[in-house]
């Protein structure tokens, strides 16, 4: 028996050597440990040998037996490290390299104020509406007052596509498709991008943007007008603003007025954006025409209104400090990330 049993230690210790994972190991142990296994067999065996030689041969087989699951133990514990590093080098990232895209984005600085202007007249009891940038002349002049010939087309330089098609030259369209589509009483804004044939300086661009607003009530008058643009630019500013009303000419109201605020960036002193007046036109408004509530399908012997439109390029300038209108339309990263956490 010690002769076989030195065999199957050889075998083993062969077999061991070149075993290379633990599944392998997994299978050793069956073979040599396991019920029918090769150490199990030399047990049963024992009953067979003469007495005195049992407990001599029991210790030997438990012995071999305990070193068998020593080994075992040992390789598996080489195996288990080298298939870790085996995954290691599989799975290896560079925890040193700048991981993509971790910047969050931030919002356009005019994204920010019509955002802001958004809940501002939401919480009013406002609707906001949209509207497309392509329009018919009746969109954009004929239903606003402004017939052909009117000498107020020329007030707005406009891009024309070749079928007599236009790129909205204000937000007041807006105002039109808002009473086709609502009943009064009626309360909208209608932000978004115009566009007219201007040339490009510190605080024009034939690309902006703007927000229209609507009210359309029974007896509304000039005090509502008053009332409603006094609160947002008390919200939007967040402080006291001057502000300062002129007769203004709009063919779609009447009376019609500009809105002035004094120049938050030179406080009223005269710089660049202000073109040296120290005053800000802000925005347009007045009381609807009644033919622009006709041309809405409401009866202006009925209902009133007031209007009133604004550049939020602008608006965003004056809020954020910011000079140079150019800029905001540049798609400089840099630039616009320092308004992140503004709102
Ligand atoms: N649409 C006018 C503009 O672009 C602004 C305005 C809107 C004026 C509503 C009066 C009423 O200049």
């Amino acid at each position: 028996m010690k002769e076989k049993l030195e065999l199957v230690e050889n075998s083993f210790r062969q077999a061991l050597a070149v075993t290379s994972d633990t599944k392998g190991l997994e299978a050793l142990k069956v073979k040599y440990l396991g019920k029918k296994g090769e150490l199990s067999g030399f047990m049963r065996l024992l009953k067979d040998i003469p007495n005195d030689q049992k407990a001599a041969a029991g210790q030997m087989i438990n012995r071999i037996k305990k070193s068998f699951q020593g080994q075992l133990d040992d390789r598996r514990e080489e195996l288990k490290k080298v298939e870790f590093e085996k995954q290691m080098d599989s799975e290896w990232i560079d925890i040193t390299l700048d991981p993509l895209q971790t910047h969050a984005g931030s919002l356009h600085p005019v994204s920010l104020v019509q955002q802001r202007l958004e809940r501002i007249f939401e919480s009013m009891g406002f609707q906001v509406l949209d509207g497309p940038h392509i329009e018919t002349e009746h969109y954009n002049f004929e239903a606003l007052n402004v017939p052909a010939h009117h000498p107020a087309r020329d007030m707005q330089d406009t891009f024309y596509f070749e079928d007599g098609h236009l790129l909205r030259t204000q937000t007041s369209t807006i105002q039109i498709h808002g009473m086709e589509n609502l009943e009064p009483p009626i309360r909208i804004i209608g932000p978004g991008k115009v566009f007219r044939c201007e040339r490009t300086d510190a605080s024009h661009d034939s690309c902006f943007h703007q927000l229209e607003g609507m009210m359309i009530d029974k007896d509304i008058s000039v005090s509502h007008l008053i009332h409603f643009m006094r609160t947002m630019l008390g919200e939007i500013f967040e402080s006291d603003v001057k502000v300062r009303l002129r007769p203004g000419y709009f063919p779609f109201v009447e009376p019609g007025f500009e809105l002035d605020i004094s120049c938050l960036l030179c406080k009223g002193k005269g710089c660049s954006v202000c073109k040296k007046v120290g005053w800000i036109e802000l925005l347009g408004c007045g009381m609807v025409h009644p033919n622009v509530l006709r041309a809405g399908n409401i009866d202006p012997s009925i209902y009133s209104g007031f209007a009133f439109g604004m550049g939020l390029d602008r608006l965003a300038m004056m809020k954020y400090g910011i000079t140079d209108i150019r800029p905001l339309h540049g798609g400089n990263l840099n630039f616009m990330r320092r308004f992140a956490t503004s709102s």
